[in-house]
């Protein structure tokens, strides 16, 4: 068992310290960028290797039942561009980490540094645009809009972000032509496949040029051949440099992954490569 096990693997990216964090002016920071087949993701490096370093991080839950701690104190490091699969059994909090260690709810104790910035002492307008800046999620519901079609799905968050409509678009289409979906671009969700849907959701995670995508379980509504064509997209997007953290029930997934977190009652019980892990390059 090893827990917050502080990983050594060298930063094959160019590593320069932003003076501001990741909330930083495009134009102070010195972004270092992949080139993905047309589109391309920024990342902007600090001086450590440690994307994420979350220490002590607590969440209980307080119901009309009673309490219901759903992480224990958990600590964790995610290096920048590693892939990281949180598996374990159901109601372990998986979901309520991914959710803790990306801001997208509030914890209990502890802290969270997302490249040298405590996430959740930032207020909540700074945590979002941090969120909208540097982060892509994929949930195993697609969360499309159902009258939208496949490229405004994706331009939502960037219009969000206050990105031009025109450049929207662009990135749009791009990084649906990235996940293989250049030929549906007009269609709506209804008219998607699942494995389609969820690589829309993908190209929606992906077009704001994240750092990190959190994922859970991207693959848990899908049939094994739409399942392995979107692990097929994850693996390629972590090669060309994404930080991943991936939810997932299915050991088959987690394989894929270059380090596995094992979760059981609000705990990180396991720490480690998985069996049969693949190399880096
Ligand atoms: N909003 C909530 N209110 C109360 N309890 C919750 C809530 N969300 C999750 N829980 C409880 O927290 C624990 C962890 O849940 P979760 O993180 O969803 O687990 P997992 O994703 O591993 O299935 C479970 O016992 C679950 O019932
Ligand atoms: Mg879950």
């Amino acid at each position: 068992m090893k827990a917050c096990t502080r990983r050594s693997r060298p930063c094959s990216r160019t590593v320069r310290l932003p003076p501001d964090g990741i909330a930083g002016s495009p134009v102070t920071r010195a972004p270092s960028t992949a080139k993905m087949g047309g589109v391309t993701t920024a990342s902007f490096g600090t001086s450590s290797p440690m994307l994420l370093s979350a220490q002590g991080v607590r969440k209980i839950y307080r119901t009309g039942a009673g309490e219901v701690w759903a992480l224990r104190d958990v600590s964790i490091d995610v290096a920048d561009g590693e892939f990281v699969a949180v598996m374990g059994p159901s109601g372990s909090g998986k979901t309520t980490l991914l959710n803790c260690l990306s801001g997208l709810d509030s914890i209990d104790g502890g802290r969270v540094m997302l490249a040298g910035r405590s996430l959740h002492e930032l207020d909540d307008g700074t945590r979002t645009r941090e969120r909208a800046s540097s982060m892509g999620f994929v949930f195993q519901a697609f969360n499309l809009i159902p009258v939208l079609t496949a490229a405004e799905n994706v331009e939502v968050p960037l219009l969000l972000a206050g990105v031009k409509p025109h450049e929207a678009r662009t990135r749009a289409v791009e990084t649906l032509a990235r996940v293989g979906l250049g030929h549906r671009v007009e269609h709506r969700p209804n008219e998607l496949s699942g494995g389609e849907q969820q690589r829309v959701t993908i190209a929606r995670a992906l077009a704001g040029r994240p750092r990190v995508v959190w994922a859970d379980e991207p693959t848990g509504a899908l049939d094994s051949e739409s399942a392995g064509e979107v692990m097929d997209l994850m693996k390629e997007l972590h090669d060309s440099g994404l930080t991943l953290v991936l939810v997932t029930h299915d050991p088959a997934v987690g394989a894929q992954a270059q380090r596995v977190i094992r979760m059981r009652d609000g705990a990180i019980v396991e720490d480690g490569a998985p069996a049969g892990a693949r190399a880096r390059p």
